[in-house]
């Protein structure tokens, strides 16, 4: 039975590609991470192959995706009032069909149907294959639900449709997933287990956005530190006649695909950044000096509830060893306040570790509580709103400290910056970053977006360097 359909449904997307003449509009919006937003030109690449060219204009759309994010309470709050935002355009046009992609997705499954009237679609991260499928059974009439998790699913020959119109930079996912299980996380959840794309793949994209006139790629993973190719977790090789390649190997040879092509990664997990991939980025030119380094806390014992894998000193020692090896790396953190159980004394404990490294940039968050969580099932989320707020203040106020520290040690200094686009706040300026990821503002002068430029650095902000040419 499950052949015939399937066969049926085969056939109607040959026809359909076929007759892909009547293009409809795909209106495409991304929350949350860097991999969701990865994610959602893939799935305008698989809806392309079927007759659905992407649009900005939500009102000419005849299908709208939300690609959504689970990490905080909050994320879901943002798209739940996003979906109603969409109901009158329903009412407008009948046939306007409404999907939920991602995180949300894969957390709240079949309920998000029921919850939101207005969605018809449910679709998680391993399943947007199935999208031209589910989307004739919307047209028919029905609801249609995939959630399913994959062990396999990396979508490694799917070439993605570049929804950034600029052309400089692009992003390349090259593991899906996440293993860790940090207690606070729902990641693992919404995201099945890790797994690594083949690295042949993975050179190619490089090279097919480095022919487009990209300038720069990042290469995206939960934890890309634990990215393997034909190598189990026990370090034995899977194939025995297919080469292995582990993160330092692979980050090599991305950086091989042109001198001029820089090369960014994130996220990096302390406990799995070893010393050969600080050499790495070190022996490139082009591979940037940045590492984004999430600590979540400075405590010991939380991070221990954390499920972190590291404690405070490790983390130090990590930082030791990047400013050892490269000592103008950038580095810059991730920062929860207020989870399960955190005294004065653990949060004195992250603050003291900010003071320590002084981070170029912070992610900063309070802790919000995750259904299904290990910290949900077994600590209280016992610290008071207030005490979490006043806390992600407090942190808040001391990055700011280091961060413009940071930028005024820059000021004089002649950095390359890679021109990104004009800048938000004058038609006049350009905004691009330099190796260290610094966002850096100048006049345009003579310069154009995608080429590198050398900048004089004359005053800053704590989020922006400005100068100019030089
Ligand atoms: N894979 C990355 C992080 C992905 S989520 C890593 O391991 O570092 C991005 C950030 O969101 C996390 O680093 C963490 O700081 C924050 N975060 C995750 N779950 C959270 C929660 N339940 N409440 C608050 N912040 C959270
Ligand atoms: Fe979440 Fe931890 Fe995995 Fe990062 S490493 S995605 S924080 S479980
Ligand atoms: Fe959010 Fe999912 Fe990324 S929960 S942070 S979109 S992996």
């Amino acid at each position: 039975m499950d052949e015939i359909i399937l066969e049926k449904r085969q056939v109607n997307s040959i026809l359909k590609s076929n007759l892909s003449l009547n293009t409809k509009k795909l209106y495409i919006e991304s929350y949350g991470c860097q991999m969701n937003f990865s994610d959602s030109e893939i799935v305008a690449s698989i809806l392309d192959k079927n007759g659905y060219k992407t649009t900005r204009n939500l009102e000419e759309s005849d299908l709208i995706l939300l690609n959504t994010c689970s990490i905080r309470e909050k994320a879901e709050f943002t798209v739940r009032n996003r979906l109603k935002s969409f109901k009158k355009l329903k009412k407008q046009n009948p046939k306007l069909i409404v999907g939920v992609l991602g995180c949300m997705a894969e957390r709240m499954k079949e309920s998000l149907l029921e919850e939101e009237k207005l969605v018809d679609l449910v679709v998680g991260p391993d399943a947007y294959r199935d999208l031209p499928n589910l989307l004739e059974e919307v047209e028919g009439g029905q609801k249609s639900v995939n959630v399913l998790l994959s062990r396999e699913e990396t979508y490694a020959e799917i070439s993605p449709v570049r929804l950034d119109n600029k052309g400089v930079s692009g992003f390349i996912s090259i593991m899906r997933g996440c293993d860790n299980m940090c207690s606070f996380c729902v990641v693992p959840f919404t995201r099945g287990r890790e797994r690594s794309r083949s690295p042949l793949t993975i050179v190619a994209e490089a090279r097919e956005l480095y022919s487009q006139g990209y300038k720069e790629v990042t290469l995206l993973g939960q934890n890309v530190d634990s990215y393997r190719w034909n190598i189990n977790k026990k370090g034995e090789k899977i194939d025995p006649n297919t080469s292995t390649t582990i993160f330092y190997e692979l980050l090599e040879k991305v950086a091989h695909v042109a001198n001029d092509l820089r090369v960014r990664f994130s996220t990096s997990h302390p406990k799995d950044m070893t010393n050969e991939v600080i050499h790495v980025i070190k022996k490139y030119k082009n591979i940037c000096n940045y590492i984004h380094l999430p600590v979540q806390s400075g405590s010991s014992n939380i991070l221990k509830k954390m499920n972190r894998g590291y404690t405070k000193e490790w983390y130090l020692n990590r930082i030791k060893a990047i400013r050892e090896i490269i000592p103008d790396c950038a580095i810059s953190t991730d920062i929860i306040t207020g989870f399960c159980g955190e005294t004065d004394k653990d949060f004195n404990e992250t603050l003291d570790l900010m003071n320590k490294v002084k981070f170029d940039f912070s992610y900063m968050f309070f802790y919000s509580e995750r259904p299904k969580t290990l910290a949900e099932r077994k600590f209280t989320d016992d610290i008071p709103t207030e005490i979490k707020k006043s806390r992600l203040q407090k942190v808040i106020d001391l990055q700011k400290i280091h961060s413009i520290e940071n930028n005024e040690s820059s000021i004089g200094k002649i950095m390359e910056v890679l021109v990104e686009g004009t800048s938000k706040k004058s038609p006049l300026e350009y905004s691009g970053r330099n190796d260290e990821n610094y966002k850096v503002v100048f006049p345009k002068e003579n310069s154009k977006i995608g080429t590198y430029v050398n900048v004089k650095i004359e005053r800053c902000t704590s989020a922006t360097l400005i100068g100019k040419i030089v």
